[in-house]
């Protein structure tokens, strides 16, 4: 039987960690679905179709991974789309305890669905969609840390010209 695994998150936008992420999962699961959060509390940067967008750029050449947006319990998307597991990326030891919540919460909610954590290369533990925002914003160098293509559309939102 093939495995499923569902890669969930705001991807506002994309960092090359996400990718790092993506790539380690298409080469362990039959199939991974890249999942957009469809923020209902945070006000994103990008709206679903832009991020959507970056993301379809980012994973060329990877034939087992799609994408897709939702709304509502993430294990009912995962449970929808045939998934048993949740993948989620661990950088530093800060990001352990809400994981491990929301794993917890997770399994409590569906105990067909097992959630993975994985490790980002480590030259990405520092980054974050958070980060890269904000040094956009303000004019900093972000090459290296998100696509050509998210690195263009941050400049765009942000009226820099470089
Ligand atoms: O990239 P993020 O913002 O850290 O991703 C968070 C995400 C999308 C995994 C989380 O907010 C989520 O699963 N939201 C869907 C609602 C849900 O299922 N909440 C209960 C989690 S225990």
């Amino acid at each position: 039987m093939e495995t499923i695994a569902v890669y969930p998150g705001s991807f506002d936008p994309v960092t090359n960690g996400h990718i790092d992420l993506i790539q380690r999962s298409a080469a362990l699961f039959d199939k991974v679905v890249v999942a957009i959060l469809k923020n209902a509390n945070k006000t994103p940067l990008f709206s679903v179709q832009e991020r959507r967008k970056m993301l379809k750029s980012a994973i060329q050449g990877l034939d087992n991974v799609t994408i897709a947006a939702f709304s509502g319990l993430l294990v009912d998307f995962a449970e929808q789309a045939g998934a048993s597991v949740i993948i989620r990326g661990i950088r530093a030891i800060s990001d352990y305890e809400y994981e491990l919540q929301m794993a917890l919460m997770n399994r409590r909610l569906s105990n067909k669905i097992e959630t993975v954590f994985m490790l980002p290369a480590e030259s990405y533990s520092f980054l974050s969609s958070k980060l890269v925002k904000e040094i956009a914003l303000h004019g900093g160098a972000i090459q290296g840390l998100v696509p050509e293509e998210v690195e263009k559309q941050l400049h765009n939102k942000f009226n820099i010209n470089n």
